[in-house]
């Protein structure tokens, strides 16, 4: 039931901050640490190498938990796009664990790698939405994401769910296998609730800046290093898929070995700058494009900000920063597809489930 939303999508959104805190309390057992299957453990800890395969939103996702699996658990971790998985498939290691992502649990796709590994022995993991579905019900283990159903086509609070939930198996990973950290994911997470509920709160701004630099364009781009990249490119399939506005998520440094060439006088760039240790080189590449006559739009995280950025996130833990750097872009989307008498939940030519190859 929307109640009294106008569209899924935006309560859906707004749904974020306690998705997050459902999965803290899901995943917490009486002593504050974090509860997960012994066997699902085993099996990462156990895993030579972990491939992560999904589709669209949840690839991005997926993108995110690669660095989040490296990082924290030091687990070589590669993401893959499931319909090319198989057509191109990488050299597999000794020893792989598959995590299939999935909202749906239903993507033929993802389907069909699951189907194809399990034939070859390995290993598999479902992190899903939806624990009875087929991806859930045919792979090893599955984690479940708790998010609640997820009515509009365009994927917003499984992405942060999904997120969320690989980030609690990076780290009990870690823990099982002796690395020591001074970072607690629930208490960090209990502190992304509360920041992506800051930006919820915030809507006239996000409605603000669809108005200003979308509401005639015909092409936008996202800009981001890093893990700010990664949710470049969820904000652009977020953007182009409910406004129909042409939309791409760049690595700011790649910009100028071709797609420069696109930047025109007021064409809109949004700049995403949540880690230290690119703040600075993002910056320069939106003075390039400023240079050649972009709208500048800059999403910085509150300690890397400058005086004359649009929007300023609140600060959370760096592996963290997607959940909440999100927010915004989910809006700005929403807000433009919005301005542009789009139908936001049932974009056209979309289905929510992509059950066919
Ligand atoms: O159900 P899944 O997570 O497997 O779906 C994967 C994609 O089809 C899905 O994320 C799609 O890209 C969304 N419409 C994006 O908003």
């Amino acid at each position: 039931e929307k109640g009294t939303y106008p569209y899924y999508m935006l309560k859906e959104i707004d749904e974020q901050p306690y998705v997050i805190r459902n999965i803290i309390s899901k995943y917490k057992d009486d002593s504050e640490n974090i509860k997960l299957d012994e066997a699902i453990r085993q099996a990462v800890v156990e895993s030579d190498r972990i491939y992560i395969i999904a589709a669209g939103t949840s690839y991005h996702a997926g993108l995110v938990g690669k660095q989040l699996l490296e990082r924290i658990a030091n687990k070589p971790t590669e993401t893959h796009i499931a319909s090319e998985f198989l057509y191109n498939m990488p050299l597999i290691s000794e020893n792989p664990l598959f995590i299939f992502i999935s909202q749906s649990g239903e993507t033929a796709d993802s389907r069909g790698v699951l189907v194809n590994v399990k034939k070859m022995g390995h290993n598999t993991l479902t992190i899903t939405n939806v624990p009875g579905s087929t991806l859930s019900r045919e792979a090893d283990f599955t984690l479940h994401t708790y998010g609640g159903p997820e009515i509009a086509v365009a994927s917003t609070k499984a992405y942060t769910a999904q997120m969320a939930v690989l980030a609690l198996l990076a780290v009990d990973a870690a823990k099982a296998a002796g690395i020591e950290m001074d970072f607690d994911p629930l208490q960090e997470l209990a502190i992304v609730a509360n920041a992506m509920e800051t930006l919820t709160d915030q809507k006239e701004t996000m409605e603000k800046i669809a108005r200003e630099y979308l509401s005639v364009s015909r092409n936008c781009f996202f800009i981001g290093r890093a893990v700010d990249y990664f949710v470049c490119l969820e904000g652009a399939l977020k953007l182009k898929e409910i406004s129909y506005i042409q939309a791409e998520g760049f690595a700011g440094g790649e910009l100028k070995h071709g797609t420069i060439a696109l930047i025109e006088e007021g064409t809109p760039v949004i700049g995403v700058a949540t880690q230290e240790h690119v703040n600075l080189s993002i910056r320069g590449n939106m003075k390039e494009v400023v240079a050649r006559g972009a709208s500048p739009c800059m999403i910085s995280m509150a300690g890397f900000e400058e005086a004359d950025d649009q929007l300023v996130i609140p600060h959370v833990h760096e592996y963290l920063t997607p959940l909440v750097s999100v927010i915004p872009l989910q809006l700005i989307a929403y807000y433009a597809a919005l301005h542009r008498d789009c139908d936001v939940d049932k974009p056209r030519n979309l289905a929510k489930s992509v059950t066919v190859e």
